[in-house]
């Protein structure tokens, strides 16, 4: 909001006839440390103005300003303007907007009518769900959420790993150990445990890889009976993660895995490849020479015709594109494969692919643990459900200790599960996401401190002075009472909420959301300690109502642009 009127004052006082687009996104907005005192900065040179130096500009902008209603006064300091608002201008238009905007409050229309690809997740079947897709999955759902408030249409896809040698090696392990009754209930786990004793066999016995490689020869060559089996593998799989991943809110609008890339169209891309002289023979195998780039020799086609990991990447991306016609494409995937989507990406761009710069590896770091698994105090899991399970768990411990509180909450599990999963995702998201972290039980589930248990603390309380009070505000309310600078500081805040989703767009940094929900709550915090609603003259509790509401709307908004779901009560 700020960023609005900061916008549509340095067009007037900059240049009649400068184009706004071109200073929208310049602007740096600094917050100052202390909300409320209306002061923020503009770095000139950022306006990319024509002409003389930026210092010279900001004097001239300077002397060229008059007060109004809004700004009070510009002071140029270097190359810095040092703008001073009016708070009571800000607040009087802001509350109102929040009311009545609502859920819809922070949302812009920047990538109106385009399209976003965004792959995540992406397990493989019968192996663990490791950190790096729970990562995944979380700043993916993230990354969703936030170019849609940024307007844009996502499509999200879930790239299952289901394909390749080793679904012949576990189908072999099914009709060895395999149990249908086990596969119906769980076929998650049961997978697992048939790949890891096939696995175990194989090292004793090479004539099981064989087999396995046999029977995936005939499920590339489409026979329907192999492909049967391995089908409802597949099927039973994609119905459990489904149950899994809406408990952390997460939703996929296409299941399209490896196997969705047929020998016939990766035939098409090597043939493509050739035809564009891109191939080389290397030792037998088919590679594209990357080495002009430092990015090796990236293998298409090996020796005995098998296709690669990153071939197949290639073929689903022209399909993808050919499908969506995609405005820009995200893979959300660990930094281990960094190189991997260098390649990828260099590929593109030497078969002359127009779109190859539309695509983005979003990254990030790992969680570390002694063993590289997440540990819960029982043991090791393996499992994404039973990650879920322990906070779970824990979180019923914590909120059983207040009998009084827990006998008031409608379903406790429920609550416990959102707050303990609130609790992983805001750990995962707090710091930039490149960084490594310790996955910390305590400390992630934690009341105090920036935790998740924290943020949904600071929703639910203002949830409780809304249901406490005995009327209700709408946006036509009178909000001219509050001149507090502790309502000033949180109306500041609540103000900044569009730019931070805009910069989150941008960034595809879930910490820019997560530190601003901080931001707001300990704002909320330091409010709601000094002004009440309760046994107020009317006017006076109108208008805390009215901020405290515009207050939860914004919280409520950062915590769903997280893939969070907001608590009523806890
Ligand atoms: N299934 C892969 C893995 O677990 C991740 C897939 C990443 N996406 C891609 N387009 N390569 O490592």
């Amino acid at each position: 909001f700020r960023f609005d009127i900061a916008k549509e004052l340095v067009r007037v006082i900059a240049s009649p006839n400068h184009n706004e687009d071109v200073i929208f996104p310049l602007i740096e907005n600094k917050y100052p440390k202390d909300g409320g005192s209306g002061e923020f900065v503009v770095a000139v040179p950022r306006l990319k103005l024509p002409g003389i130096s930026a210092d010279v500009i900001a004097k001239n902008l300077e002397s060229k300003f008059t007060p109004d209603a809004r700004f009070t006064s510009i002071k140029a300091d270097g190359v810095f303007l040092k703008f001073v608002y009016n708070p009571a201008y800000l607040r009087d238009r802001l509350i109102p907007r929040v009311l009545s905007q609502a859920e819809t409050y922070g949302q812009n229309s920047s990538g109106y009518g385009k399209v976003s690809l965004v792959e995540f997740s992406s397990p493989n079947i019968a192996k663990p769900f490791h950190v790096g897709h729970l990562r995944s999955t979380i700043i993916g759902n993230f990354i969703e959420n936030t170019l849609r408030a940024n307007g844009w249409t996502t499509v999200t896809i879930n790239y299952l790993g289901d394909w390749g040698k080793q679904y012949g090696l576990l189908a072999v392990g099914y009709n060895k150990y395999g149990h249908a009754a086990k596969l119906e209930a769980d076929p998650i786990r049961h997978l697992f445990e048939v790949y890891v004793a096939i696995n175990n066999d194989a090292s004793e016995d090479a004539s099981i890889h064989d087999d396995a490689r046999n029977y995936f020869a005939r499920m590339e060559e489409g026979d329907p009976v192999s492909l049967e089996l391995w089908q409802k593998f597949v099927d039973l799989s994609i119905v459990k993660y489904r149950e899994i991943y809406s408990r952390v809110n997460v939703g996929f609008d296409v299941y399209s895995g490896e196997s969705k890339y047929s020998a016939k169209l990766m035939r098409g891309v090597v043939d493509r490849l050739k035809e564009l002289d891109l191939l080389k023979l290397d030792q037998g195998a088919q590679i594209v020479d990357l080495n002009a780039y430092k990015l090796g020799g990236a293998i298409i086609e090996k020796s005995n015709g098998g296709m690669m990991y990153l071939s197949r990447d290639v073929a689903a991306a022209i399909a993808r594109q050919k499908e969506y016609k995609f405005d820009n494409m995200v893979y959300v995937v660990g930094a281990q494969q960094d190189f991997h989507f260098k390649q990828l990406f260099k590929i593109l761009e030497l078969m002359g692919l127009p779109w190859a710069e539309k695509c983005q590896h979003v990254n990030f770091g790992m969680i570390k643990s002694k063993d590289g698994n997440m540990s819960t105090r029982k043991g090791t899991v393996v499992f994404l459900e039973d990650i879920l399970d322990a906070v779970q768990e824990s979180m019923l411990a914590v909120m059983k200790k207040n009998e009084a509180k827990f006998a008031q909450i409608v379903n406790p599990t429920a609550v416990a599960d959102t707050i303990g999963i609130t609790g992983i995702m805001i750990q995962d998201m707090g710091a930039r996401r490149n960084k490594d972290y310790e996955f910390n039980w305590d400390r992630m589930l934690a009341f105090e401190g920036d935790t998740g248990p924290y943020l949904q603390y600071a929703h639910t309380r203002l949830c409780s002075i809304e249901r406490k009070a005995d009327f209700e505000v709408g946006p036509h309310v009178n909000v001219s009472v509050l001149t507090e600078p502790v309502a000033a500081a949180l109306v500041d805040c609540i103000a900044m909420y569009p730019d931070v989703v805009r910069e989150a767009g941008v960034q595809l940094e879930p910490c820019t959301i997560v530190s601003y929900a901080f931001r707001l709550s300990h704002a909320v915090s330091n409010c709601v300690e000094a002004l009440y609603v309760m046994n107020q003259p009317q006017e006076i509790a109108a208008a805390r109502l009215a901020l405290y509401k515009a207050a939860r709307i914004t919280l409520g908004n950062a915590l769903r642009a997280l893939g969070i779901v907001p608590l009523e009560r806890m």
